[in-house]
């Protein structure tokens, strides 16, 4: 298998959102249950390109696979701080994809500027969570019952890397 992984395009959003979906549908690893439509995850990759923000994607031939991005908040003091989303699809997982796309994404947002990367994830994500760990990504803290759903609490873990 060989993996492609290059920056998002305008021409990847409707893959993109696919994707998205398809990690939602599963409910347990991310907190967005339902992609955005089509037109708003357009404009969303028209504005990270138009940006420069850092969003990659990983291709099997023309399959989309995965992706993941670092996107600063709107807050003016807080820009300097980009989270991370990403996710592989079900099938292609394990096979070191979600490392290769955290390596490339995060050597764009070292590249950006960004000084602090951080992100969230389900405490009981030990695969996301060992990637992190990984990369460098220390804990800072637990948001306990931060997540109900399916009848289930999720505690958060926040995790951060700091740049310079
Ligand atoms: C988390 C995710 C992106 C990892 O991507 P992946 O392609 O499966 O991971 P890789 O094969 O590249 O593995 C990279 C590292 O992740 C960790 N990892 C991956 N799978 C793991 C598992 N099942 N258990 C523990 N650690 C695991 C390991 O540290 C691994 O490094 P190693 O191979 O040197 O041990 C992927 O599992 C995924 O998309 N999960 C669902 C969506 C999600 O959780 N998104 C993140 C939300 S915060």
């Amino acid at each position: 298998m060989s993996i492609e992984i290059r920056p998002i395009r305008i021409e990847d959003a409707s893959a993109f959102r696919e994707a998205l979906q398809s990690v939602a549908e599963e409910r347990r690893y991310i907190l967005t249950l339902q992609a955005p439509p089509l037109e708003k995850t357009l404009a969303f990759v028209s504005e990270v390109i138009e940006k420069g923000y850092p969003q990659f994607v990983a291709l099997d031939g023309q399959q989309f696979t995965g992706w993941a991005d670092f996107i600063p908040p709107e807050k003016e003091s807080l820009r300097h701080a980009a989270s991370l989303g990403m996710g592989v699809l079900k099938e292609y997982r394990g096979r070191g994809i979600g490392d290769a796309l955290l390596t490339a994404v995060t050597e764009a947002a070292l590249a950006f500027g960004f000084t602090r990367l951080e992100l969230e994830v389900f405490s009981n994500n030990s695969a996301a969570i060992g990637l992190y760990e990984k990369h460098g990504f220390e804990v800072e803290g637990l948001k306990r019952r931060a997540r109900f759903i399916d009848g289930e609490y999720y505690d958060i873990q926040v995790m951060a890397r700091l740049v310079g």
